[in-house]
């Protein structure tokens, strides 16, 4: 069964392989797009990524997300450090929900160091670069798998005359 994810970035993200090469790296937004979507497909999963600069349209996806019990992967970008908005809007999901990171935050100014949302979300990959992505999407394959109900048992295998099935 093939799940759809939603694979959301706040600001300024959609300016990868120009914003600051040494931190992000060089490879474009639509890199990124094209990486997650080969990924997912790898582990089963539909991918539609998304970028804002913009905190309600951020937000408004956040809310469809949760409407349709769809798994999200989110880089909040500067968003993560303070929007309180964005974290009650993810408080509501209803499904996995992975935070993800290209630089580590931990190794960089103190005001990266918070995240209000991250209390809120199932785990946090920070720190490399566009693989934090791929390392997210298998987090989110794993944890639907593990919501999925139990699949239906399959065939039963029959006991041999005078011996236990194989
Ligand atoms: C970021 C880290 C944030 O501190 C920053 O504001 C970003 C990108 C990251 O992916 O490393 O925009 O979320």
């Amino acid at each position: 069964m093939i799940r759809q994810v939603l694979v959301l970035n706040g600001p300024n993200l959609g300016r990868l392989g120009a914003r600051e090469p040494e931190i992000y790296g060089s490879a474009s937004f639509d890199d990124l797009a094209e990486l997650c979507r080969l990924t997912g497909r790898k582990l089963g999963l539909s991918v539609d990524i998304r970028q804002t600069d913009d905190e309600s349209e951020l937000i408004g996806w956040v809310h469809e997300a949760a409407d349709g019990r769809i798994p999200v992967v989110l880089n909040p970008a500067a968003f993560t450090h303070y929007s309180y908005a964005l974290r009650d809007a993810l408080a509501m999901r209803t499904a996995p929900l992975v935070e993800v990171h290209i630089s580590n935050r931990a190794a960089r100014e103190s005001f990266r160091h918070t995240s209000v949302v991250a209390a809120v979300a199932d785990g946090t990959v920070a720190g490399f670069g566009l693989v934090s992505y791929q390392l997210a999407l298998q987090a989110i394959a794993a944890l639907a798998a593990e919501a999925e109900p139990a699949r239906a048992p399959g065939p039963q295998l029959e006991p041999e005359p005078g011996g236990a099935a194989r």
